[in-house]
């Protein structure tokens, strides 16, 4: 695996694939890779046939009182990681390549719709950020396929609006979210929990099968669900950010048609915003 830190050397290694005939996938990511990245990677390199990574933690996104400084940087480990779930090239730019004229004379992209509410609403700007960022690595290694995981729900739907809008010629792929045996979705943030935190937090995804197996059953009281889910994450001690039904395919409000639901969370414990979600599809039996 080659490692590039230049928009120029990234171009002149996946242009001399793409000149062999290579398919090529490109899995962005903010380093500190865990089992879910890999799973990403994996499935990369089950689709294409030469699998660029980024690793880029993208200021763009973050807002003033998040955690941009201390997000773990560990490149050294990504590289052994990538290289065993078989990545080809990986992208590692400064923010000065990224962003040459400084953030604020960076042109954005704004996705309506999806980027609203949830996430949208409790960090504004996060997802314009996101979709920026993607924007340009998109352009930047033009692969065939992208894929993504589905923990982050509503940066998926960004996403993918985000290409069907723009007319960008790449398949977007959602993977399934990994999680730890105890059911506790893997991301980077878990790494600021403390042993008792990280214990308390498998309340959330057991509130959203709980909350799952209600609406399978029959329940329609999403008030009452919902009330119900937050006060169990603050008795473990989290602090509600929000927790919501939505329509799966455009996060619109849930209507009393919709067979294809995904409930989706997000709630602090100490400083860590920990967030996560479940697919429910009321015509699958439970
Ligand atoms: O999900 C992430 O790690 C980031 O939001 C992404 C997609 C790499 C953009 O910076």
């Amino acid at each position: 695996m080659n490692t590039v830190k230049t928009v120029r050397e990234l171009r002149a290694a996946v242009a001399a694939a793409r000149a062999e005939g290579k398919h090529i996938s490109l899995v962005p990511t903010m380093g500190n890779l865990h089992a879910g990245h890999v799973a990403l990677v994996e499935k990369a390199a089950q689709r294409s046939d030469f699998v660029v990574a980024s690793i880029f933690v993208n200021p763009l996104q973050f807002g003033a009182n998040e955690d941009l400084d201390k997000y773990p940087r560990t490149l050294a480990a990504d590289q052994e990681k990538l290289i065993k779930a078989g990545c080809n090239l990986l992208f590692t730019p400064s923010v000065e390549e990224m962003y040459p004229q400084g953030m604020n004379e960076q042109t954005r992209v704004s996705v309506l719709g999806v980027s609203e509410g949830l996430c949208g609403a409790s960090r504004p700007g996060h997802f314009d950020g996101v979709a920026t960022v993607v924007s340009k690595l998109f352009n930047m290694v033009q692969p065939d396929l992208a894929i993504f995981g589905q923990k982050d729900f509503q940066q998926l739907a960004v996403i993918r609006t985000l290409v069907n809008d723009l007319n960008m010629p790449i398949q977007i792929i959602g993977e399934p979210t990994v999680r730890s045996a105890d059911g506790l979705a893997l991301s980077s943030r878990n790494g600021y929990l403390s042993d008792e935190q990280r214990k308390a937090a498998t309340v959330l995804y057991r509130s959203l099968q709980e909350m799952a197996a209600a609406l399978k059953a029959g329940e329609r009281d999403l008030e009452k669900l919902i009330t119900h889910a937050q006060s169990q994450h603050t008795a473990a001690g989290f602090r509600p950010d929000y927790l919501e039904v939505r329509e799966a395919n455009t996060l619109r409000p849930v209507t009393a048609e919709d067979r294809h639901l995904v409930i989706l969370v997000a709630a602090f414990i100490g400083n860590t915003r920990l967030i996560d979600n479940l697919l429910v599809d009321l015509d699958t039996p439970a």
